[in-house]
């Protein structure tokens, strides 16, 4: 790696909000092959607070100084949706790799632009939905890959429960917030329909994607009670199988998420938890042929952690990122294609998302 001392990447992180103080700096703390070389946040009492708390002394209330700065090799975005793309495009002018927040972005052909900027400048673009990085999922990924054969039968389930905030105070420290933080002109958070189902749904969409391929067509259903909703669809895979999505957003009882994928030569179950837990998904993989299923045991678990050494890993070694822009794209494809399909009551074809051989380096 080009300029990084001890092959350590030197990452600047973007944002000091909940994201960042919740899971980002502790995982920046633990990972390997990563340093936290710099801060910038706009509002200057969350950032010297936070830079003080984490011992670093780089810190920026302006964006630019923290892509001028050399001794930065990539940034983590941890800012507001719309931002994403906007700060993203920046950090590759500037020559940094980039590690930036689900949902990719809030519009498809924002992302577009980002596909095109990875390619021109060859650098890396991981985004950051981590889940693909707990250990249960990645091993049902790779045995769906390698043993599984053709894939028919896929379900995919993500139930936000009424209880996180609650859960979120027991297991998580206190939340510093500041009246200077920069936010967007319009509050994502204020259409809590729209709202609900980006945030919640770049993660089911981007498991469904990394377990079972691509989705060429959706048809969806939403049911609205005050201030939950609950989406239901039929997800057409690219392969031929068939699956369906539940997003319930907020469910009176526990978290639950999970995803049962069948295929001729077996089939996987995988049950995923609230990530603050750091418990690796629970899966049982089932390979036909001798008639035997695995449970994998996860060790390393903390998926920001693992999301952040994977990065490094992909930079260091001139890897593919996983999940990539194209990804991210596909996501963001989906989920418009969800909200089409919602309005109009119509099956909605979505647009291949194409991944020249040689881009997604
Ligand atoms: N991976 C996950 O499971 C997960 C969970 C929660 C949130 N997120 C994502 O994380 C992102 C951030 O969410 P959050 O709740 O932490 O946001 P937040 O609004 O709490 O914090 C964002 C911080 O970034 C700073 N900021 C924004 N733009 C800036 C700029 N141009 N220059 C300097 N500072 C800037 C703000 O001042 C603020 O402190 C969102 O995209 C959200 O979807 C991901």
């Amino acid at each position: 790696m080009s300029g990084c001392p001890n092959d350590t990447l030197r990452i600047g992180l973007l944002g000091c909000g909940a994201i960042s103080q919740f899971a980002h700096l502790p995982a920046l703390a633990k990972a390997r092959g990563v340093r936290l070389a710099a801060i910038c946040d706009g509002a200057e009492d969350l950032l010297q607070t936070i830079g003080r708390r984490n011992g670093v002394q780089r810190l920026y209330t302006r964006y630019e100084e923290l892509l001028g700065d050399s001794e930065v090799d990539a940034v983590l975005i941890a800012a507001p949706d719309p931002f994403h793309v906007p700060l993203a495009l920046e950090a590759l002018q500037a020559g940094k790799h980039v590690l930036v927040e689900k949902p990719l972005s809030d519009n498809s052909v924002d992302c577009e632009a980002l596909v095109r900027a990875v390619r021109e400048t060859g650098l890396k673009l991981q985004v950051g939905c981590m889940k693909r990085h707990d250990p249960g999922i990645a091993y049902a990924h790779e045995f769906i890959r390698d043993r599984l054969g053709p894939v028919f039968s896929v379900s995919g389930w993500y139930r936000d429960t009424s209880f996180r905030p609650a859960i979120q105070e027991t297991l998580l420290p206190p939340l510093l917030n500041s009246a200077h933080s920069v936010r967007p002109r319009v509050d994502p958070k204020g259409d809590r329909q729209r709202y609900s189902l980006w945030t919640h749904s770049a993660h089911l969409f981007d498991n469904l994607l990394f377990l079972a391929g691509p989705i060429r067509a959706v048809t969806a259903k939403l049911a609205r009670l005050d201030e939950r909703f609950s989406w239901h669809g039929v997800l057409e895979f690219a392969d031929g199988g068939v699956g369906n999505f539940e997003l319930s957003v907020k469910v009176n009882e526990g978290w639950s998420e999970g995803y049962i994928v069948h295929g001729a030569g077996g089939s996987v179950h995988v049950e995923t938890f609230i990530p603050f837990y750091h418990r690796p998904s629970m899966v049982r993989a089932f390979d036909a042929s001798g008639a035997l299923s695995t449970t994998p045991l996860g060790e390393h678990s903390n998926p920001f952690k693992n999301q952040l050494e994977a990065f490094a890993r992909a930079v260091r070694e001139d890897l593919p990122p996983s999940p990539d822009v194209y990804d991210g794209l596909a996501v963001v494809r989906i989920i418009e294609a969800v909200e089409r399909s919602v309005t109009s009551g119509e099956r909605i074809e979505i647009p291949p998302t194409v991944r020249p051989t040689d881009a997604s380096r």
